[in-house]
């Protein structure tokens, strides 16, 4: 049976397998090892896309007033959501949390089985630390559902930490912190070069821990906190004589992109019109009217996350939006603010898996900080302040966890 090693992403996406040595990722038809997480189910098609070619060919779709049929991001968040049983997409049907997933991975093995010249019919697949029994279950079934037959799942921060040992001299006890998209995942691990390709390494395990809060929700603080007043969040308007406050309801369906599609119904839309009318700030109601005619939501999000990872480098970024008459600064002190009580999450949920392991910061010798989120500086800062900055080793953010579970799958056949 051959393997194949599978990085299913709240934000991105890779396959890998080791081979003749060397890891190697599957390219995506853009050429890249690494693809949003992301599905387009066309209006007027039957086939579904992935990736970035899902993202082109739904912007594309947009200009050219082809309907903008049904774009889905961080689908791997449904996953453990209990209350989400389908959705229901045109030309689609019904379609569960794991057949999405299934849609996204059936996609991916395909490019893997292209790219490496074979078929796989087994996957070893990442998972998140803190994963419910329902979350697992639909990820081993959408697994199934895209053609594999054998499905092994990794700890995600564990598969990092085995990235590292392949290189490493000597046994060393190592906290990998994993902050992605959806999950901060944490662990403690021996790690070991002597040990690194034995099958069973739970006892070297020694403490896993995390938060289900990552760049994901830094984006969508964004959002609330800083934008909202420009979609019409603080305004007042007229009703029957009385002055009302803007519904909050309404501004709660702008946290995240997709709920903004939940407007999208008449009576939103009628009522977003006649507040605009008596609004004392008509063109913010006006830009949100906008926003959610045009289906702007997915763009003016990446703009939002575009600034907040400018902000990684910069001491200020702008989140522009031509289209929606938008260009606001964020600065680096009002970013920090308001991430700062998930920053303090993370530090809790690092502290907690350390005492869990029965051990105090010293005792790590490594530190592997890795995710895409982990280059936000006030995050970064805080693991520098529980290890010291000498111990922390960064690998690459984006495939540290997929080069990990490439030697996994090599060493499966
Ligand atoms: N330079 C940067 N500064 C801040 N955040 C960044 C930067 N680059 C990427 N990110 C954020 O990192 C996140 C994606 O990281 P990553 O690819 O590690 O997540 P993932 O593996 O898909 O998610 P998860 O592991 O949670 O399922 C996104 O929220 C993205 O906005
Ligand atoms: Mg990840």
């Amino acid at each position: 049976m051959h393997f194949i090693g599978i990085d299913f992403g709240t934000s991105n996406s890779l396959a890998s397998l080791v081979s003749q040595n060397r890891i190697e990722f599957v390219k995506f038809p853009d050429g890249k090892i690494s693809n949003p997480t992301i599905l387009y189910f066309p209006e007027k098609s039957k086939q579904h896309l992935i990736g970035n070619e899902a993202v082109y060919r739904y912007l594309s779709h947009l200009e050219q007033n082809e309907g903008a049929g049904r774009l889905m991001l961080s689908i791997k968040t449904l996953l453990p959501e209990a209350n989400f049983d389908h959705t229901a997409v045109i030309g689609f049907g019904r379609l569960t949390a794991d057949d999405l997933a299934a849609r996204f991975i059936g996609i991916l093995k395909e490019y893997a089985e292209n790219h490496f010249s074979r078929a796989f019919d087994g996957v070893v697949l990442g998972r998140p630390v803190n994963f419910s029994e329902l979350a697992l279950s639909r990820l081993e079934n959408a697994a199934k559902k895209a053609g594999f037959k054998e499905v092994i799942f990794w700890l995600e921060p564990v598969a990092a930490a085995l990235a590292h040992e392949i290189t490493a001299e000597k046994d060393e006890l190592v906290c990998v912190v994993d902050l992605g998209g959806g999950t901060s995942d944490i662990c403690v691990v021996e790690t070991s070069p002597q040990r690194s390709m034995s099958a069973d390494r739970e006892n070297d395990v020694k403490a896993v821990g995390g938060v289900n809060q990552a760049g994901d929700e830094l984006t969508s603080r964004i959002m609330k906190e800083q934008l909202a007043p420009k979609f019409g969040a603080g305004s007042t308007f007229f009703s029957l004589g009385k002055e009302l406050p803007f519904p909050v309801h309404l501004i709660e369906r702008l946290s995240r992109w997709h709920r903004i599609n939940l407007l999208k119904n008449s009576r939103d839309i009628g009522d977003i019109a006649a507040i605009a009318r008596s609004s004392d700030r008509p063109e913010d109601v006006n830009r949100l009217a906008n926003l959610i005619k045009h289906h702007y939501g997915f763009e003016l999000f990446q703009a939002i996350n575009d600034a907040k990872e400018h902000l990684s480098q910069n001491d200020r970024a702008f989140v522009k939006f031509k289209p929606l008459n938008l260009a606001e600064e964020i600065c680096l002190t009002g970013f920090e603010e308001m991430i700062s009580p998930v920053t303090v999450k993370i530090e809790q949920a690092i502290r907690e898996t350390l005492r869990a392991a029965a051990v105090g910061p010293a005792a790590i010798k490594r530190v592997i900080l890795t995710g895409g989120s982990s280059q936000i500086p006030q995050i970064n800062q805080m693991v520098i302040k529980i290890f010291g900055a000498e111990k922390i080793i960064r690998p690459d953010f984006f495939s540290s966890v997929a080069t990990g579970l490439g030697y996994v799958a090599a060493r499966k056949k």
